[in-house]
């Protein structure tokens, strides 16, 4: 992942585009979990919990707080990777939990730590620029969306990274209940920059606290963690 945060208090020449990396590719990710599926099974490591252990606290002690999210509620994690942030959410009580990733090894990855885990998490292979081509049903809605460090693998696509993140934000605006909620984790894109990114499909609600850190006499925060919910058309 590009690693932006070092600057991100500092106003970016482009806040629309990053520069292209093989991190936008799914080649890239089926190799990743291919190998961290390898290790699971030989020596039970999750692999690579992206942003820390902190940002899925952050994320489950938000969830947890807000009056109109149920244990029922019905959650999607898009690009789950692992898996690793609806299996806390399950071992907090959350029952509908789904998971979709659009390489086959990291469902494969999160399918097997599900098991291990003993908890009963749904996952498919799915790309959300793709919403066509099976996995959820068109009309599927859910009442909260995760997403942790996919936008950001998506915003590095090395073919039309602008064009994926529009399509991407169209369809998570249509993945979402009339009151649910989108949490976006990120590291290569700022709040400003994801609030101007997201305004025409989203309506703003809260940021989540990040710890911050200082570097060359400018402070910053590592993570962004915004809470979007659709706008009603
Ligand atoms: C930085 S990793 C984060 C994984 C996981 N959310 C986590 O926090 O550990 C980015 C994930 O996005 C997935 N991904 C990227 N583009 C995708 C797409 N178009 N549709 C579905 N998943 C995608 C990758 O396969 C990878 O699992």
């Amino acid at each position: 992942m590009v690693d932006r945060s070092a600057d991100s208090t500092v106003e970016h020449e482009d806040t629309e585009k990053l520069p292209s990396s093989k991190l936008g590719t799914k080649e890239y990710w089926d190799e990743a979990y291919s190998a961290e599926l390898a290790n699971f099974n030989d020596n039970g490591d999750v692999g690579e919990v992206w942003f820390g252990e902190s940002s899925m606290t952050r994320i489950v002690k938000w969830i947890k707080s807000n009056e109109k999210i149920t244990k029922s509620s019905t959650f999607l994690d898009i690009g789950c990777g692992n898996g690793m942030l609806l299996v806390k959410l399950a071992h907090h009580g959350y029952t509908n939990l789904t998971g979709v990733d659009y390489s086959q090894s990291a469902v494969d990855l999160a399918s097997s730590v599900a098991a291990e885990e003993q908890v009963n998490i749904k996952y498919l292979v799915w790309d959300i620029l793709n919403t066509e081509s099976g996995g959820l049903c068109s009309d599927q809605k859910f009442d909260v969306c995760l997403d942790k460090g996919t936008y950001d693998a998506i915003s590095l696509n090395p073919d039309d990274a602008t064009g994926c993140q529009a399509k991407y934000i169209d369809n998570v605006s249509c993945l979402l209940t009339s009151d649910g909620v989108f949490i976006i984790c990120s590291c290569n894109w700022t709040k400003p920059e994801l609030l101007a990114q997201f305004s025409n499909k989203f309506e703003f609600l809260e940021s989540l606290p990040a710890p911050s850190f200082s570097f060359g006499g400018q402070s910053g925060n590592t993570v962004t963690t915004l809470v979007f919910r659709a706008k009603k058309s």
